[in-house]
């Protein structure tokens, strides 16, 4: 028996000026199954799902749903014939309450009014039915991003959709949170509904898809079932290399101690106490929550601190603002792409020139030819995909826009770097050249604070590691080489 697959996507294709994204893409999806979408920052993933999800429009190409062609013409019929695309970057009105969401563009209505009764029972049930605790009347923007995603996969359900697309779903999730989400996405299997799964975390892609789908520049380049391929192969098909170490090594010492932290408090920071030295790359993890942005920005200035000393090079600093610290030779690559790194509508370029300006501009006006210089240097090795240089921001793919705020702070030549996840969203290319500007930043002196919830990568890549919950730092990983993720996710947890 042949049966129909419940998703066929045939010859997608898609040019925005200057980028042609998707080239003939094929995709086909079956009920109850999981087909994890995969490629470098920029190779077409997110286009071709907003392609799924009546977003953008292709220039050619089929979409039949079993066995039935559609024409998708906007995010709400795609939605009503049961398409339903979970964002990188969500989609909720932020100001209406979840409720609202759920039911935004089917309004449960009698005799012509919003029964908000009904729609609040309903929204309930599927909350329960997803395990979360949620207020339905709450709005959007004051819920944590896990919840966010609930009231997002609740809207997939309520929309009784067939086909459900998570787009990086568990960039700002805690390792509970993953679970949690990975329980949802089997209940729906077992409903027959397909899912099509897009992460740059390989574990999650061994753990929860059937099937992979491979992109490079916006062609497939490989399918195989999940049972057919190993760590090495998915890695080599995805960045078109082989890649035999995936944390480069370092071979320098670290030196006399640069940034003094004692007895920093702020927020649910907790006297916490610590140094960085010449050329060391200290960790920092723990789970979301445990205070360790909050830590990096009370050092950045972004938050006022209630007590605590920070000395550089043996100079107390009076750190009272972010431009204070930028002046001390401190800076910080947020966590949040989104909010707090770029201005979206400006040019990539214009972007990068933003911090820089005091360097830029030493003698008064942009010196626009430096600019330049710097930036595609730095595009270079940080293989950024931009047409041209005036892009807007917003129009690059998740990972590049994470790359061109990296590529602003490592062109400032700051002496202490706070890193926060830097690597959230980019592809395994990438992550090993990231991991090697960090060791030339090491080489060259620097003091470098690495915060990650990814394990792998704090061993791999710091000399000592520290370990945050609640606030307070719990322990302390000297000898790395021997540390486990075990014995790290332990004091992660408050214990010993
Ligand atoms: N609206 C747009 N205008 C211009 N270019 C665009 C637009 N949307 C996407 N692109 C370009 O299309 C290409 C594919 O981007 P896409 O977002 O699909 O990549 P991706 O595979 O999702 O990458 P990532 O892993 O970084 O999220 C990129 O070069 C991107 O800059
Ligand atoms: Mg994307």
């Amino acid at each position: 028996m042949n049966v129909l697959p419940l998703l066929d996507m045939r010859g997608i294709t898609k040019s925005f000026p200057g980028v042609q994204a998707l080239r003939g893409v094929d995709l086909t999806l079956h009920a109850g199954e999981v087909v994890a979408l995969l490629g470098e920052n920029g190779a077409g993933k997110s286009t071709l799902m907003k392609v799924l999800g009546g977003a953008v429009s292709p220039d050619a190409g089929t979409i039949h749903l079993s066995g039935e062609e559609v024409q998708l013409r906007s995010p709400l019929q795609a939605h009503r014939v049961g398409i339903a695309v979970i964002y990188q970057e969500f989609n909720l009105v932020p100001p209406l309450s979840a409720r609202e969401n759920l039911f935004l563009g089917q309004e449960q209505t009698r005799a012509g009014f919003i029964a908000r009764g009904t729609e609040r029972r309903r929204s309930l049930e599927l909350f329960e039915r997803l395990g979360v605790q949620i207020d339905p009347d709450v709005p959007c923007r004051s819920l944590p991003v896990a919840q966010q995603q609930a009231v997002e996969i609740a809207r997939a359900l309520a929309f009784q959709s067939r086909i459900v697309v998570m787009d990086e779903p568990t960039a700002a999730l805690t390792a509970h949170e993953v679970e949690r989400l990975f329980a949802i996405i089997r209940d729906l299997k077992a409903h027959g509904i397909g899912i099509v799964y897009i992460s740059h975390r390989l574990e999650e892609i061994f753990a929860i898809a059937d099937r992979i789908v491979v992109l490079r520049d916006g062609a497939n380049v490989g399918e195989r079932p999940i049972g057919g391929v190993t760590r090495n192969e998915l890695i080599e098909l995805m960045v078109g290399r082989a890649l035999t170490d995936e944390f480069p090594p370092r071979d320098t010492r670290p030196g006399e101690p640069r940034l003094v932290v004692e007895g920093l408090c702020g927020g649910i920071v907790d006297d916490v106490s610590f140094a960085i030295r010449r050329g060391e790359v200290l960790g920092l993890t723990g789970l979301v929550g445990a205070g360790r942005t909050e830590t990096a920005r009370l050092l950045f200035g972004a938050d006022r601190r209630s007590a605590g000393r920070i000395v550089l090079d043996g100079r107390p600093l009076s750190i009272r603002s972010p431009r204070d610290a930028i002046a001390a030779g401190i800076g910080l690559l947020t966590e949040d792409r989104k909010t707090q790194g770029l201005v979206l509508a400006h040019g990539v370029r214009e972007n990068f020139g933003l911090p820089n300006l005091s360097w830029l501009s030493r003698w008064g006006w942009l010196r626009l030819g430096q600019e330049r210089r710097r930036f595609a240097e730095y595009g270079d090795s940080l293989r950024i995909r931009v047409p041209h240089h005036d892009q807007p921001a917003k129009y690059l793919s998740g990972g590049n826009q994470q790359k061109v705020v990296l590529a602003k702070w490592l062109a400032r030549n700051c002496e202490v770097l706070l890193f926060d996840e830097p690597t959230r969203g980019i592809d395994v290319g990438a992550k090993y050249e990231i991991y090697r500007i960090i060791n030339d930043l090491a080489a060259a002196g620097k003091a470098v604070l690495l915060i990650s919830s990814e394990l792998p990568e704090v061993l791999g890549m710091a000399d000592r590691i520290l370990v945050m919950h609640g606030g307070r730092i719990r322990a302390e990983i000297t000898d790395v080489a021997a540390a486990t993720q075990e014995q790290i996710l332990e004091a992660a947890m408050g214990g010993a």
